[in-house]
């Protein structure tokens, strides 16, 4: 009988209550429709999922970036735990915000390390592959031992910056942590790279950032894979203004924007922001432009489902 089945009817999509719009758009990509599943929370707020139709043999991708309330976190554990139940031939997390991911070793004599705590859930409630998209670190990947299928926005924001056409480019990984990634862009670009040198006491506080590089007239990108005040963003974007730049965007997947992101942002130097839909918007900004990354989910899960080589995706740039 399953012979007989189409891809498409063998996959259930489903999404949590993180970003319906994201799963919606992939759905319409995909062109299968979303699974209904009731998700209830208890006055007490304890969360209750109940998928509607049956998922029984089914591979089931739960769309589910993990951004704060941890109640993302528990809700795609429970929608886990109940496909598992619900006899799923397989199911596949697409979380393309990984939520704790900058917690991914132990750098200090008694802290946890969130990220392999994430992973370590994940895999006992069931997934059987995680897809997600730029990770803080390549290495989280290593913290599973089922396939991780590791996107890059780069995919969106190369072409996205070469259809500007802007001479005398100049990317910048606003800390030493970013080089890397930013390294790839410039060179991908053809452009130069700056380095910058971001001094933290404590989290979301930014003490000092120096920019190590030239960045006189230069059209300046700053690289990064989180923004979350906008404070490394508005450090880095004054420190390049007052060394000179023509004018300084920013690209970045995950647009966290928690507290005062979007006013610090709005009162930044930063002239636009790029970033995606892997966490929805909840205050709007004129600088900012949303690319949506649902053609590209959308096409990662059928080359699973297809069992094609992901390969192009896979590599960064
Ligand atoms: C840090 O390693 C990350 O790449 C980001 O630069 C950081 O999370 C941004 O945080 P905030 O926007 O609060 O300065």
């Amino acid at each position: 009988m399953n012979e007989l089945l189409s891809i498409k009817d063998k996959i259930a999509l489903v999404t949590g209550r993180a970003n319906p719009k994201l799963a919606e758009n992939v759905s319409k990509n995909l062109k299968v429709p979303l699974s209904t599943v009731d998700i209830k929370t208890f006055k007490d707020g304890e969360i209750q999922v109940y998928y509607e139709e049956t998922i029984r043999g089914k591979n089931v991708f739960i769309i589910q970036p993990t951004f704060s309330p941890s109640d993302n976190i528990i809700e795609l554990l429970m929608l886990i735990d109940a496909a598992k139940r619900a006899s799923a031939a397989s199911i596949i997390a697409v979380v393309p915000y990984f939520g704790y991911a900058r917690q991914d070793r132990k750098d200090k004599a008694r802290t946890s390390i969130g990220a392999k705590l994430m992973a370590n859930l994940y895999t006992v409630a069931g997934i059987n592959r995680l897809i997600t998209m730029d990770l803080h670190q390549d290495q989280i990947q290593g913290f599973f031992e089922i396939p991780v299928d590791h996107l890059y926005s780069s995919a969106l924001f190369i072409p996205y910056i070469k259809d500007l056409n802007l001479d005398n480019l100049c990317i910048v990984s606003p800390d030493t942590g970013g080089t890397k990634r930013a390294s790839s862009y410039a060179k991908f670009l053809s452009c130069e790279l700056a380095i910058g040198y971001k001094q933290r006491s404590r989290a979301n506080e930014v003490d000092s950032l120096q920019i190590i590089g030239d960045v006189k007239d230069k059209n300046v990108i700053i690289v990064d894979d989180i923004i979350d005040t906008a404070g490394t963003l508005a450090k880095a974007a004054k420190e390049i203004k007052d060394a000179g730049a023509k004018s300084i965007m920013a690209v970045c997947p995950h647009a966290l924007l928690s507290g005062k992101g979007v006013e610090n942002l709005e009162n930044s130097y930063i002239e636009k922001l790029i970033t995606t839909d892997s966490i929805p918007l909840c205050v709007p900004s004129s600088k900012i432009e949303v690319l949506s990354t649902a053609p590209l989910l959308a096409n990662i899960i059928t080359c699973v489902m297809n069992n094609c080589s992901i390969e192009q995706h896979f590599t960064p740039f």
